[in-house]
């Protein structure tokens, strides 16, 4: 683990203003064992990334902190998992098919998005700055509501530093490796999250609105149908019913 600079990062309006939701999300025990163990794929999906990022960059000091940024996310992974293990051991929780709200709660990173080879260092500094500040924000509201659970939130406590971390050192390797245009550089970086955060809000929105709009057809178009069944199933006859004579002349035909 590194060491921070900044012991904690304030999280952002947005992440604040949904702390109600946060709180709920993660109040559910099964719920939690859930975001935990998904956390923990994208924190070791985050360092495998970093660590590709380490083989590729030319630049030395870079390297050797890539190398350790990879380690401290492996551990993050690790971490949230032996957590996750611990309460689905008191809890003897199942796998639950459940709402786990990822879109409203994701995992900190957004290091999914992540794409390492081609992209020159410049651009990988100022993606990872802003996807650890993303992190440090969430995980600080995280932390915040799981007063309920204080080994849990003892994790995020621990991994919050790293995050922190994290952030402040790419802020400064992006400053020394683009002195003048380290800015652009992550407004850049910070237009292709944002449309990548509205990709991801959209498809939530649209998988609820799929759901309502069945629901609603289910309940408005089906029982006219129904209806009409029902009422040509009463004037059917009951029994055999005599065929008229014409009708079964020929036999090389269905009717
Ligand atoms: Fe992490
Ligand atoms: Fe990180």
């Amino acid at each position: 683990m590194m060491d921070s600079a900044r012991p904690h990062e304030r999280p952002t309006a947005f992440d604040r203003m949904l702390t109600p939701v946060h709180r709920w999300i993660w109040s559910d025990t099964d719920r939690r064992v859930q975001k935990l163990l998904r956390f923990s794929e994208t924190e070791t999906d985050g360092g495998r990334d970093i660590l590709r990022a380490a083989e590729v960059t030319s630049d030395p000091l870079l390297r050797r902190l890539y190398l350790e940024h990879a380690i401290d996310e492996f551990r993050h992974g690790v971490l949230f998992r032996h957590r996750a293990a611990e309460l689905l051991k008191v809890s003897a929780s199942r796998s639950s098919p459940g709402f786990h709200g990822d879109w409203l709660a994701p995992g900190g990173h957004g290091l999914d998005d992540l794409q390492v080879d081609g992209e020159s260092d410049r651009n990988m500094l100022a993606f990872l700055h802003l996807s650890e500040k993303a992190a440090a924000s969430r995980f600080t509201v995280y932390r915040d509501v799981m007063q309920h659970d204080p080994p849990t939130r003892a994790v995020f406590e621990e991994i919050l530093h790293d995050e922190t971390f994290h952030m402040n050192y790419t802020l400064m390797q992006l400053a020394r490796v683009e002195p003048k245009r380290h800015r652009r550089h992550l407004w850049r970086a910070r237009l292709s999250r944002l449309w990548k955060a509205y990709l991801r809000l959209a498809t939530g929105l649209a998988g609820i609105l799929g759901s309502m709009l069945l629901t609603i057809q289910y309940f408005t178009l089906l029982p006219p149908f129904a209806w009409l069944a029902k009422r040509a199933a009463h004037r059917e006859r009951s029994g055999w019913t005599m065929v008229s004579p014409g009708h079964s002349d020929s036999l090389d035909r269905q009717y």
